[in-house]
């Protein structure tokens, strides 16, 4: 594992080898839907109706936890977003511990599943800013998902945040939309953001045919730049 630090940008990239059994299906499990090629908005929610959701944790990411206190620094009440959230469980233990979260996710089914499985009320109303999309709160928690296209979604809506928690969010990013990912992603960040970014650092000699996967480079070069 290793740590960047580019004045306000910090990434946490978990090196994957040796990958064990399991957690090469893990992998396998979470790129099978991914592979080369472009996945359309309807497909992900396809995804979704279907329960192919491998990628989804019942439990607190681990790096999160491990490395939380770099991501906080200090700070309390810290705004979190999360791209492309699923119904991550982290979001809840991020509110639990008192920051605020916001999420964007195109399918609406993660979104109700994320508050019902967690026992949490939430309200629905539509966003006059995009139209078609919806933002279903907890208010009670600070936590707001937003359903619609990320690159739909803007500092306009919800300001900056102070942290970023990217999982299983650039590497789903089709390859075409990674200039557009980065540009949102930079333009949510506030002075004092903090970017923890879970991704996969491949040996390409014992793991190949898998174009999503970034080195490590291609990842550095791209976000710093
Ligand atoms: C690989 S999953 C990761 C989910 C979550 N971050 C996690 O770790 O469980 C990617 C998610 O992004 C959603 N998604 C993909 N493209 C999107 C887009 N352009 N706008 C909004 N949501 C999108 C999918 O529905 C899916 O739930
Ligand atoms: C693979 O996923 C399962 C279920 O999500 C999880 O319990 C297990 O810890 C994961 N294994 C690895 C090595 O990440
Ligand atoms: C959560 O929401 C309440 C009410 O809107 C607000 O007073 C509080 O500052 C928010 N907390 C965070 C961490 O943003
Ligand atoms: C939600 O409530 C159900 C039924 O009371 C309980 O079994 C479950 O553990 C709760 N889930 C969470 C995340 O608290
Ligand atoms: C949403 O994003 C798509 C793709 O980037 C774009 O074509 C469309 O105009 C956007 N709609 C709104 C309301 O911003």
């Amino acid at each position: 594992m290793k740590w960047f630090f580019s004045q306000t940008i910090l990434f946490l990239m978990s090196s994957c080898s040796p990958l064990t059994a399991d957690r090469q299906a893990n992998i396998t499990s979470m790129l099978e839907q991914q592979a080369d090629r472009v996945m359309a908005l309807g497909e992900w929610e396809e995804r979704w109706q279907q329960n192919k959701i491998g990628f989804h944790q019942p439990e607190v990411h681990k790096m999160l936890k491990k490395n939380i206190d770099k991501v906080l620094n200090g700070r309390t009440g810290v705004r979190f977003f999360f791209p492309l959230c699923g119904k991550a469980v982290d979001m809840k233990w991020l509110a639990d511990m008192g920051h605020a979260v916001v999420g964007v996710e195109i399918s609406e089914k993660a979104i109700r599943q994320f508050f019902e499985e967690n026992n949490m009320t939430y309200s629905e109303e539509p966003v006059p800013a995009i139209p078609g999309a919806k933002v279903y709160k907890n208010s009670e928690k600070n936590i707001s998902l937003y359903q619609c296209n990320l690159y739909n979604f803007s500092n306009s809506i919800e300001g900056q945040f102070g942290a970023i928690w990217d999982r299983a969010s650039l590497v789903a990013v089709n390859p075409g939309d990674r200039e557009k990912y980065a540009a949102l992603i930079i333009s949510l960040m506030a002075n004092d953001c903090r970017y923890l970014l879970d991704t996969l650092l491949y040996n390409h000699d014992l793991y190949q045919g898998h174009g999503r996967i970034w080195t490590e480079e291609q990842l550095v070069n791209y976000i710093q730049s």
